[in-house]
């Protein structure tokens, strides 16, 4: 995968690794430990308040893989499970409750998780080990025969269900599922930790509408469903009343947002009405689908100065032969008049993508097609994934498989022309200053890290001792095909 942004401290933070990662399957602990233990937060409906007082009693300890959507989710779990009581354990052998909130997207992503299921064939006396997300929803029972030391399976679109069902096992229960997959709720939680102290999540729409004939997130996820404007509202001035400057938006097509209220907002609405709360710095929305992303979108961004300058935007492949194979609705040359568009806006706005090699049937003038495209869109970053055939998806019946090896040959021909492109693109900006959100520093605290409004990471010196979660200016002195250097402009 070309990695985004990145530099030398990009560990730092509890969330250095990527904003425009929309699905990456790495575990992680639901309170991953950066390099500066960032407090959590919990935050309640109508109030603000930190963690809430865990009484003595039961723990749990959850993992998350993949998407940003997951780490959200998680977050919200680990609210409902505070809210009954649950204090947050430090490792899983502590802990009596053990969640893995799962990935499907790939099947590496897959692998893992069964792996770490795998662990506890004989040390899981006593304890409830759950699957949550996408793997739960896929294998459904099948979890149980595989790991039968495995007492709850519960897919994101019945998450709804979880006090139930968590209440069930609590009084003896033995085996509780929530497979659901046709629903029009959406999860809402009283209390939700929050795990990152600077950048807070808001979902904004879940489940997926779309057929991609690669990705199994319309079978994990279920159909579409947007939460109404006056409950997104209500949590952003929530989340700015608790001291949050950053809210991200998120779905996994955040921009086919539509209000089911009575005023029916488009995705722009939201995105302005956000962007107006007072005390909100910074709004960022993933994932969009190019399909619909409208002139409007950034018209907005345009004129709004809260809504940061990076849009990530999937485009999956160059070729309009393959587009059609992968279901994605437009074409090459449909797909680049909205890459002008961001183009053309007054300010410069970041973009990056993702996409995926070796999907049946690429051709080598397929695939010359996709390196084009990386020269005309000159994109800030990509995220690059070899095809990997999913259950339940039509491309798993499609003819013409490409073998491993040049699936990886087409990988790295992709990621070395991208980094040609970032470095000659990052050359530029040396000398330009940015406003920098400090979110890490190095422990010797001598450097500092933080993210540019089109979502740069940039490492940078400063004379200031204490700039954790302040904006500062930066000016850039160094730049790499995936980092920046820089320093503070007091
Ligand atoms: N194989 C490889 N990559 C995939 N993605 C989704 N499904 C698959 C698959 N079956 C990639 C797409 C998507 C990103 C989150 O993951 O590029 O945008
Ligand atoms: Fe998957 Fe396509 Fe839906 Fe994105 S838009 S989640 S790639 S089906």
């Amino acid at each position: 995968m070309a990695k985004t942004f990145d530099v030398g401290i990009e560990s730092l933070g509890s969330n250095g690794a990527s904003q425009a990662a929309a699905h990456q399957a790495v575990g992680r602990q639901a309170a991953p430990g950066g390099l500066l233990p960032l407090p959590l937060r919990g935050v309640r409906d109508g109030q603000s308040a930190v963690t809430p007082a865990a009484p003595a009693g039961k723990s749990f300890f959850l993992e998350t893989f993949g998407c940003q959507m997951n780490d959200h989710d998680s977050e919200k779990v680990a609210g409902v499970l505070q809210g009954r009581g649950y204090h947050s354990a430090e490792s899983p052998a502590q802990a009596d409750l053990v969640l893995y909130n799962t990935c499907s997207i790939r099947e590496k992503a897959a692998q893992k998780v069964f792996a770490r299921l795998g662990d506890w064939k004989t040390l899981a006396d006593g304890k409830i080990i759950g699957v949550l997300g996408c793997l739960a929803q896929q294998e459904g029972e099948e979890i149980f025969e595989r790991a039968p030391w495995v007492s709850l399976v519960c897919g994101s679109a019945s998450y709804r269900k979880l006090p139930e069902l968590i209440a069930q096992l609590e009084s003896g229960g033995r085996r509780v599922t929530g497979l659901d997959l046709d629903t029009d709720e959406t999860f809402e939680t009283e209390i939700t930790r929050r795990d990152n102290l600077l950048r807070a999540y808001i979902t904004i729409i879940e489940g997926c509408d779309y057929a991609c004939s690669y990705c199994v997130v319309p079978h994990t996820r279920g159909p579409e469903r947007s939460r109404s404007s006056e409950a997104v509202l209500a949590e952003a001035r929530r989340l700015a009343d608790a001291g949050y400057s950053e809210i991200q938006l998120l779905g996994q097509t955040v921009n086919s947002y539509r209000d089911p209220s009575p005023r029916g907002w488009k995705f722009v609405e939201l995105l302005r009405a956000v962007a107006a709360v007072a005390g909100i710095r910074r709004v960022r929305f993933t994932t969009s689908h190019p399909n619909d992303f409208h002139r409007e979108i950034v018209e907005a961004i345009d004129e709004v100065p809260e809504l940061c300058d990076h849009v990530h935007l999937p485009v999956q492949s160059g070729s309009t032969r393959v587009l059609r194979e992968m279901l994605r609705t437009y074409t090459r040359e449909e797909y680049l008049q909205k890459i002008e568009w961001i183009r053309a806006a007054r300010r410069p706005i970041s973009i990056t993508s993702d996409i995926i090699v070796g999907f049946p049937g690429e051709t080598e003038a397929d695939f010359a097609e996709t390196l084009s495209l990386l020269d005309t869109a000159k994109y800030d970053a990509i995220f690059s994934f070899k095809y990997s055939p999913r259950p339940n998806t039509s491309a798993m019946h499609l003819p013409d498989a490409i073998p491993e090896e040049e699936k990886s040959r087409r990988l790295a021909i992709l990621n070395e022309r991208q980094r040609a492109i970032q470095l000659a693109a990052n050359e530029k900006l040396v000398g330009q200053s940015y406003e920098v959100l400090v979110d890490g520093c190095h422990p010797a605290r001598t450097q500092w890290g933080g993210r540019t409004s089109c979502n740069r990471l940039i490492n940078f010196t400063s004379p200031h001792v204490n700039l954790l979660g302040e904006y500062v200016q930066v000016k850039v002195t160094r730049a790499g095909p995936n980092s920046f250097a820089g320093e503070h402009v007091t």
